[in-house]
């Protein structure tokens, strides 16, 4: 997707993630120079297999296994640190060398323990179905200006004197909300002690370092988490996550202008699935979900939750289109359906009898919505080894133009398989 005019490129998720996006990274980091991730933090969890090895990464861009790769963490994300080291020394171990080529944004504020504690504790009443890690309390914190960031460990003495006063306010809430966890100062400050010596040294002003490649001309993939639908504007309130997964967050995450990106790619899988609680119109009967999440190891990366699993949703994907602004779309996992006889597609929905070819603002609206379905004929022959269009079966073919004609964003790849080569550029 790189080319003359094509130097800076944002993937996201179009779903409600996993959609693979780790893997699409890794291929196209193959000729990237930079690749930033903009937003979220160890909620996430991209799965990225090279030969018979598998990465997980959750906070460090996937581009960290391409040598030639310079990865950043932006401003937008929320860094939990002891995770990330422990991610720095996974790839130590399996002989990833990352010195020189990995640095955070002073900007980024900080997931600490304290945030945790709230998250599990909200958890309680909310439901959300959260993944724990403290990812809603840091950007309440962020944005109600009581945050700690990255840059902040440059002047330990006022920030432990600030995280003092920060612990004590959370085991206020936490009490209040009836926990029996207490936050600990002294773990906080004996966190930031151990914290500055070793993150300091690759903090730096992201947003600049970005903008100058850019300047001179070198490839920069802006890498996003989650997806569209958990976006905290544009996804299914309040059955999302706390940050703008979408383009839009892109710029304010990386600390560049929006005028600096020139396509969006948008991932999809040729079906859906959703982790965690909120509507999902498009979930198939037990038994097909059953067949799906085995099909397709639909067990989520960082919490092992098994995922909810249906057809593709062509009101959602057409949704992401517009929200995002997507210039492509990569469709994963086609292979998984290879064995179905049938394929259904949620083309629209009805709404209380009406047509709706559009996504309500409001839960309870999308709660009641009935998808309306088009089955399409399956395949029923392997597509692991396809890698051009042409070696698809036409059945395969014709799925990927009906998914292409609804979504209205043309189709650039399409993977089948998990390995780095088994995609299909288009
Ligand atoms: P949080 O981001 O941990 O606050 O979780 C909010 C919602 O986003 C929950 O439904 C999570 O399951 C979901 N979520 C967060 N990160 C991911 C991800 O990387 N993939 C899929 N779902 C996610």
């Amino acid at each position: 997707m790189f080319g003359p005019k094509t130097h800076c490129i944002v993937v996201v998720g179009a779903q409600w993630g996993d959609e693979g996006k780790g893997k699409l990274v890794d291929v196209l980091a193959e000729q990237a120079d930079y690749v930033v991730r903009y937003q979220g933090g160890a909620n996430a969890g991209h799965t990225v297999c090279i030969g018979d090895a598998q990465f997980i990464l959750q906070q460090i861009p996937s581009g960290i296994l391409h040598d030639r790769c310079t990865c950043v963490v932006g401003n937008g994300v929320v860094l939990d640190p002891e995770t990330f080291f422990q991610e720095l020394d996974g790839l130590a171990a399996k002989g990833v060398k990352t010195a020189g080529r990995i640095f955070v944004s002073d900007r980024a504020h900080l997931v600490l323990p304290y945030h945790k504690l709230l998250d599990k504790a909200h958890e309680k009443s909310q439901n959300i179905g959260t993944t724990g890690r403290g990812i809603g309390p840091t950007y309440e914190d962020k944005f109600g200006r009581r945050g700690v960031r990255v840059g902040d460990l440059r002047h330990l003495d006022s920030t432990k004197a600030v995280l003092s006063e920060r612990v004590a306010r959370a085991n206020k809430l936490l009490a209040m909300m009836g926990g029996t966890e207490v936050a600990s100062e002294e773990q906080h400050h004996a966190l930031l002690d151990r914290l500055a010596p070793r993150l300091l040294p690759l903090a730096f002003d992201t947003g600049r370092q970005v903008f100058q490649a850019l300047r001179e001309g070198r490839r920069v993939l802006l890498e996003g988490a989650q997806g569209a639908m958990l976006d905290v504007d544009h996804g299914t309130y309040p059955f999302v996550t706390s940050s703008n997964t979408t383009s839009g967050g892109a710029a304010t995450g990386a600390g560049i202008g929006p005028t600096a990106i020139d396509e969006v790619l948008g991932v999809v899988k040729a079906y859906t699935t959703r982790v965690g609680n909120g509507p999902l119109p498009t979930q198939a009967d037990p038994e097909t979900e059953e067949e799906l999440r085995k099909l397709g190891g639909e067990f989520g990366a960082v919490t092992g939750r098994p995922r909810r699993c249906g057809w593709f949703d062509a009101t959602v994907v057409r949704y992401s289109v517009r929200v995002n602004g997507l210039t492509g779309l990569a469709v994963t996992k086609l292979d998984v359906l290879d064995t179905f006889a049938e394929v259904p597609v949620g083309t629209d929905y009805l709404l209380d009898g009406q047509p709706c070819d559009d996504l309500p603002a409001d839960v309870q609206s999308l709660e009641r919505v009935n998808p309306r379905y088009e089955t399409l004929p399956g395949w029923r022959r392997p597509t692991t080894g396809a890698r051009r269009m042409a070696d698809l079966p036409p059945e395969a073919r014709a799925y990927l133009d009906r998914l292409e004609d609804l979504s209205g964003a043309p189709i650039r790849y399409v993977s089948v398989g998990t390995r780095r080569d088994q995609i299909i550029e288009v």
